[in-house]
């Protein structure tokens, strides 16, 4: 067979059934939604279900493992529109749990690429980890010599690089630091809790120089003032796969070696299909023609102008990918997976707009998402009416929210020389009209924005979530005491959390937001890496220990200068009256806590402790440099 009529359907064969004449044994893919994983809303790797085993647990299916995984990349979203990156991906797998290690893995990679797939090994480029002294992990100069003989074996020269960054410089293997040849869930070995799994990885990266103009790619991109290198984000060169060399654990002050030696590969499916195909743009291979292609008959609009393929890619990916996450069982809302869903729908529909797609359109998308897919997902064809309904009902909820925003926008903007916080969060409240539209509808029309807009809307979210529960506590005594009491004991929580923060991080931690209700309480604060367990069973210790005491909970009036002195934090310190209301937690000449608060609060922190003790059930990363923490009330 030509490598040239390869369907998503075969090339995932042939990847399968080379690895099973390698002694492998194929394991089906997972579900989106992890199950019994409460750490991470989606499947974003083929490993994730695999720690046990580079453990050392047994697998049952033997040391030689490999698969197709369907992942989604929530952190990809803004990603999508350049000519590689997808929310929705299958990735191809294969592991050893103490088998083979990076002789094998590299070889099978190489042969799998140009013997299998023929894929011209002078395109082909690799990088390797450089090392780290400070963590006493060593230059990978094993993987280096091992492509390096790999190409010399088949004619290709193999100059290996030490500053990659410097450009290609005529090599071809590449040495880069931990940002880019280290593997683990949380990424740098800085950001990695304590007993978490990582190593050094080594990635093979196509050329599209082959088969495009290079100038296309690296002179009109934003990096065309860098030198281009295999890891530049301009294009020209595409990561295909990546060899992780699990052998690592975090430990409290380094890292340890595991007891055995692991392989976690992950190659991208529709990025080897691209490849292969000779396409230079993921959404020009057959994973996604069909759907561009009916995005085109639909809108009329020309898939090759520049300026609107950010708009068909993104819609392709996102209902590419809200069809599969509703087959896997999740429906839009306003929480986790369900909230990303949400959004993608949603911002497909926004996109929309640059194509001009007015009518309904996402029902004709989903036949062309379920040709692809159906042979191996079988439950999608049985899913397609339940996913039409989804999809449908959400089409037709954003449409008018939309249409009737736009019309409040229209009325409320005039006379107005500019968007304001107060008038996007009106309109978000009012009518459900996002905020960045509202920003945007600004921009495109020339109206100015005022300074710090974001942050501004973000403070008006959360005096009014204040507000709404207290009009809510007012309104519905009885019945819903029990509701109001468990958010006031969050609210007074949500004091001690940022107090023990404090404590256990430094007092640069600073409050971004947060968020109640009778389940949970979520908190985002200032801080540049994920929190190790020690630290979280820290924060977690104080707080209980805190119920324990019974600390008094007093408040007072004092004017914001009187108030800034006495060590309250404010944060919004701007938005304040002059008089300000401070809340104390604990002893007033040796408090736990003070702040500056409209409340309501407990009055004891035992009142707190009456609905269980408090328990952190997440931290995770939502911005550079801004993390979340979740609590939630576990039963004594
Ligand atoms: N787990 C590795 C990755 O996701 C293979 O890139």
């Amino acid at each position: 067979m030509s490598s040239n009529f390869l369907t998503l359907t075969n090339l995932r064969n042939l990847y399968l059934d080379f690895f099973v004449k390698k002694g492998h044994v194929i394991v089906p893919s997972a579900s989106l939604v992890p199950e019994n994983d409460p750490s991470t809303l989606f499947t974003s790797a083929g490993m994730q279900a695999m720690t046990p085993y580079f453990l050392g647990e047994k697998h049952p299916q033997g040391q030689k493992i490999a698969n197709f995984q369907r992942c989604f990349r929530s952190e990809d979203i803004d990603r999508v529109g350049d000519n590689s990156h997808t929310t929705f991906f299958e990735m191809l797998g294969n592991w050893s749990f103490g088998d083979y290690f990076k002789k094998e893995q590299i070889e099978f990679f190489f042969e799998f690429l140009v013997d299998v797939l023929n894929l011209d090994p002078s395109h082909l480029y690799v990088s390797v980890f450089a090392g780290n002294k400070d963590l006493n992990i060593p230059r990978d100069e094993e993987s280096a010599h091992l492509w390096q003989d790999l190409f010399q074996r088949k004619g290709v020269e193999a100059k290996i690089i030490n500053n990659p960054r410097q450009g290609l410089q005529g090599g071809r293997i590449f040495f880069y630091d931990e940002e880019k040849n280290w593997w683990s869930r949380s990424g740098v070995p800085a950001s990695m809790p304590v007993g978490e799994l990582g190593g050094p990885d080594s990635e093979v990266f196509y050329d599209f120089a082959a088969i495009d103009d290079v100038q296309h790619f690296h002179q009109q991109s934003a990096f065309a003032d860098q030198a281009c290198h295999i890891n530049c984000d301009c294009g020209r060169f595409l990561e295909i796969g990546n060899s992780v060399f699990m052998q690592y654990q975090r430990t409290q002050d380094g890292f340890k070696e595991l007891a055995q030696k692991n392989i976690d590969f992950g190659g991208g499916l529709e990025r080897l299909l691209t490849v292969v195909e000779g396409q230079s743009d993921v959404f020009q291979s057959s994973a996604f023609t069909g759907i561009i292609e009916k995005l085109v008959e639909l809108s009329q609009k020309d898939y090759k102008e520049a300026q609107l393929q950010p708009a068909f890619r993104i819609i392709a990916d996102h209902i590419r990918a809200s069809v599969m996450l509703i087959a896997d069982g999740v429906l839009p809302s306003n929480k986790e997976q369900g909230y990303l869903l949400r959004r993608l729908i949603r911002r497909s529909l926004r996109q929309a707009k640059h194509l001009n797609l007015e009518k309904e359109f996402l029902l004709d998308i989903v036949p062309e998402v379920i040709k692809l897919y159906q042979d191996l997902y079988p439950q999608l064809k049985a899913k397609e009416k339940h996913i039409d309904d989804v999809l449908k009902n959400e089409e037709q909820k954003f449409n008018r929210t939309l249409r009737r925003g736009l019309k409040e926008f229209n009325r409320l903007i005039v006379n107005k020389d500019q968007l304001t916080a107060d008038l996007a969060f009106k309109l978000y409240e009012s009518y459900g009209f996002p905020f960045e539209l509202s920003i945007e509808e600004a921009k495109t029309r020339g109206i100015a924005i005022e300074e710090q807009i974001e942050n501004k809307i973000a403070e008006a979210n959360q005096q009014h979530a204040v507000l709404s529960r207290q009009s809510a506590t007012e309104k519905f005594k009885g019945g819903l005491a029990d509701h109001k009491d468990r958010t006031t004991a969050f609210h007074t929580a949500t004091h001690l959390l940022q107090a023990a923060l404090r404590r256990v991080l430094g007092d640069q931690v600073q409050q971004k937001g947060s968020n109640i209700n009778v389940e949970r309480l979520r908190f985002d604060f200032s801080y540049d890496q994920a929190l190790s367990s020690e630290e979280l069973a820290k924060i977690e210790q104080l707080l209980n220990q805190w119920l324990k005491n019974d600390l008094l909970v007093s408040s007072e009036i004092l004017s914001k200068k009187e108030a800034i002195e006495s060590g309250a934090i404010a944060f919004f310190a701007d938005r304040y009256p002059d008089e300000v209301k401070v809340y104390t937690i604990g002893d007033p000449e040796d408090w736990v806590s003070k702040e500056l608060c409209g409340g309501p609060h407990v009055e004891h922190t035992t009142q707190i402790a009456r609905f269980g003790n408090l328990e952190i059930f997440k931290e995770k990363a939502v911005a550079e440099g801004v993390r979340r923490i979740y609590i939630r009330f576990k039963a004594i």
